[in-house]
């Protein structure tokens, strides 16, 4: 953002002002999410590992994930999401002061993927970076934008979740590749002298869990070489179980801190967008706080673990499908590689109508990521996954066009 005092263009500076400074709320305004055209079904996986649709059914409550096609990016699903976004608050791409973009699958280690999405969003004005805390990324990210928005240096910011996690798993490790999937989804937050918006943040970072979830080469420690490839360590590896309690003990525990920090008890939540990890997980969750299953929103079924876009795809589609009102309280909660955790209680004030027409109004085809000059990139399809990237009726452009995928199959639509 360019104001040298640290000002959000359109709000009074309030150096010299005597007059008592009105609280500003940060409401979200717009919604939006993307997930890529192919599907792997547990049949698929079943070809590839030694498991099972009863079992991941049964264990994770999983029965599909989506996969990006070659031409596809974080950043480019990001972008697509993130104009959804922006179309249902009804502002321009260019009045956003702050890109946040949580990722643990960036598109390169530099520049940020915020920084490419900016462009690809026609910003010209936004400073734009990345968060890192693993799932935990978008709740993280939205309670940054928060701080922003209620201390008066940005007027609309952009959150974002993004995640192309196909391209980091090892397909011969049934406990992980069964889990995850790609895609996108935002939200945009903006100032406001109204009540409401987000109420009330909680954030926990245990380190102690910090090889329970990791992705251990290709950073400084253990820098990308043909040995770290040959040892499989460009691959996501996990604690299942060890993971598995840190979340059932800590998704609980961490919502309800949001809650009573916002003045309300679980009851008074009308819906909790947890994070999509394993069905299990948000039935314990559930439990922890004595509510019914139908408090939860749930899409794990349909699109597995896609990390920090799980919860910002979730609030999209909760609030399309007629599960959020203007007026209602709810509470997005997230854990990850950390271990983080983190929950913001909201107050919803925007009309639900406004996203319906989002994914009509931006087409994956219209938007465009820069690529590098002089470079070509290598076939980013892992070969586990090449032959069900070549079934009929996939899209599958030249490398050198990075453009998102068609939309969804009309077997998928979101719920309007
Ligand atoms: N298919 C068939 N059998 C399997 C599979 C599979 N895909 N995976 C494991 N098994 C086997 C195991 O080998 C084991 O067999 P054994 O008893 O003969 O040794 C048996 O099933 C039970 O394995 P568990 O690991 O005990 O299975 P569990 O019920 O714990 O489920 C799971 C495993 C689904 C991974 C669960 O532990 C889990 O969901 N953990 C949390 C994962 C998670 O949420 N990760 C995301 C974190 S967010 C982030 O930041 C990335």
């Amino acid at each position: 953002m360019h104001s040298a005092n640290g000002t959000a263009p359109g709000a009074s500076p309030s150096v010299g002002s005597t007059a008592p400074r009105k609280r500003i709320n940060a409401h979200v305004t717009g919604w939006g999410r993307y997930v890529p055209a192919q599907i792997l079904s547990n049949k698929d996986l079943e070809r590839m590992v030694d498991t099972s649709d009863e079992w991941i059914v049964s264990r994770t409550g999983i029965s599909e994930r989506r996969v990006a096609a070659a031409h596809e990016t974080t950043a480019s699903m990001g972008s697509v999401a993130a104009l959804r976004a922006i179309h249902a608050a009804g502002i321009d791409p260019d009045e956003i002061d702050l890109i946040l973009l949580a990722t643990l699958t960036p598109d390169y280690w530099m520049p940020s993927t915020a920084a490419l999405v900016k462009e690809a969003i026609g910003n010209t004005r936004a400073a734009a970076m990345d968060v890192a805390a693993a799932c935990s990324g978008f709740v993280y990210g939205f309670a940054t934008a928060q701080a922003w928005i209620e201390s008066g240096l940005a007027k609309h910011v952009l959150v974002i979740g993004a995640e192309l996690l196909t391209r980091f798993l090892d397909y011969t490790d049934r406990g992980t590749c069964i889990l995850f999937g790609d895609g996108a989804g935002a939200a945009v937050l903006s100032a406001s002298e109204e009540p409401g918006g987000s109420l009330a943040i909680e954030l926990t970072t245990e380190p102690q869990g910090a090889y329970m979830i990791w992705l251990p080469a290709g950073g400084a420690k253990s820098p990308p070489s043909a040995e770290t490839i040959a040892r499989g360590e460009h691959f996501i590896r996990m604690e299942g179980k060890e993971t598995y309690r840190f979340a059932t003990r800590t998704l609980a525990s961490t919502a309800l801190e949001s809650v009573r920090k916002a003045g309300l008890e679980p009851d008074d939540i009308s819906l909790f967008i947890p994070h999509q990890a394993n069905i299990r997980i948000i039935e314990a969750v559930a439990k922890g706080l004595d509510l019914p299953m139908d408090r939860m929103y749930t899409n794990v079924d349909r699109y597995g673990n896609t990390s920090a876009a799980s919860v910002p795809i979730a609030m999209a589609e909760a609030v399309n499908e007629g599960r959020v009102k203007a007026g209602d309280n709810i509470t997005i909660v997230a854990f990850g590689a950390g271990f983080t955790s983190g929950a913001v209680t909201i107050n919803w004030t925007a009309d639900p109508a406004r996203g319906r027409d989002a994914d009509e109004a931006i087409r994956p085809q219209d938007v465009h990521v820069r690529l590098p000059v002089d470079w070509d990139s290598v076939d980013p399809i892992p070969p586990a996954l090449a032959e069900i990237m070549a079934r009929p009726g996939t899209v599958n452009p030249p490398l050198d066009d990075v453009v998102p995928g068609e939309p969804e199959p009309a077997s998928h639509p979101v719920a309007r």
